[in-house]
């Protein structure tokens, strides 16, 4: 496989880009700084099953919490670790007291991950979205693996 190379200098924040990678949706997201404090945030943390990421299948710069080389850019692969459903792109806070931060909801079973793929505890889904291999040329240029 050639490796794919995205370029996101055109990508605003707030927006997110799905592009093809081996066969698989990969989801390329800008974050901004309201998305970023969310995901340090403790009353969300403490509702994730793994907030650091440390299932040993993901490349050693997703193991933090952003799970990526850039915070402000998400690289995850856009498949529900349940049963493979594409998860849905829901990047804003909802509800009162924001009960969703923003993320992406799984439209078959209901799992739901935060904007760094994280899987919230009680999901049927047992692990984070992985993190595909990829590298960043350039500060606007991400190369899939
Ligand atoms: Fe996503 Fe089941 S496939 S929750």
């Amino acid at each position: 496989h050639l490796p794919v190379d995205v370029d996101i200098s055109a990508l605003p924040p707030g927006q997110q880009i799905v592009v093809t990678w081996q066969g698989k949706p990969v989801f390329i997201t800008h974050r901004t700084p309201e998305a970023l404090a969310a995901l340090q945030d403790a009353a969300l943390t403490g509702r994730l099953r793994d907030g650091q990421s440390n299932d040993q299948q993901q490349p050693p710069y997703a193991r933090n919490w952003h799970r990526s080389l850039d915070p402000r850019y998400g690289v995850v692969v856009g498949i529900c670790t349940h049963l493979g459903c594409v998860p849905a792109y829901r990047p804003l806070p909802e509800g009162q007291g924001n009960t969703w931060p923003g993320g992406y909801a799984c439209p078959c079973h209901g799992s739901k991950f935060d904007l760094a793929g994280r899987v919230f505890r009680g999901a049927p889904a047992p692990y984070n979205l992985p993190v595909p291999p990829y590298s960043m040329p350039s500060p606007t240029m991400i190369r899939l693996g």
